[in-house]
């Protein structure tokens, strides 16, 4: 029977991380500051670093009408884009931060947001690592979005 396995790294802290990767997994995590998460008081913080050397931030800004909301990993990757249209994606970082939910643990992208990166990692033409925390603790990074993903839907699938 065909099985599906993937490999992740997990580190204890950030202070393991390259150091490329601990700047972006902070960035991330002082965006959670700017969360509009009045609803859910999920604060997500997302940072995008472009080959470029530069980071994009983003975070949710959820609304009134509940479905309007979008996550932080969205709004990150959208801004990243549209600023550097030409550039590539290195990697993104999420984290996030809660009084009433333990942020002890890395909280994984919802399922609307893997289908959004896996199609920014088709864009990219390259895959890249998510770097995944809460506001303390264990650090996990995934090397393609696409094992969070498996048999996923994409552009392969409207081709003629
Ligand atoms: N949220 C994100 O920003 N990213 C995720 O991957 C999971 C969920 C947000 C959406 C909503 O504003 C809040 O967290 C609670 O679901």
């Amino acid at each position: 029977m065909p099985v599906f396995q993937f490999e992740y790294e997990e580190f204890q802290s950030q202070d393991e991380l390259r150091p490329s990767f601990q700047e972006l997994l902070t960035a991330a995590r002082n965006a959670c500051q700017h969360a509009h998460a009045p609803y859910s008081h999920f604060f997500v913080g997302s940072a995008v670093l472009m080959k470029n050397g530069c980071i994009v931030t983003g975070f949710n800004i959820e609304n009134a009408s509940y479905p309007v909301g979008i996550c932080a990993e969205r709004t990150a990757l959208a801004s990243a884009i549209a600023q550097f249209p030409e550039d590539q994606i290195e990697a993104i970082a999420i984290s996030y931060q809660s009084e009433i939910h333990p942020s002890d643990r890395p909280a994984f992208p919802c399922g609307m947001c893997r289908q959004f990166i896996s199609e920014c990692e088709d864009r990219n033409q390259e895959a890249f690592p998510l770097i995944l925390a809460g506001e303390i603790g264990p650090v996990v990074v995934v090397k393609t979005i696409k094992n969070l993903l498996p048999f996923y839907f994409g552009g392969k699938d409207l081709s003629e």
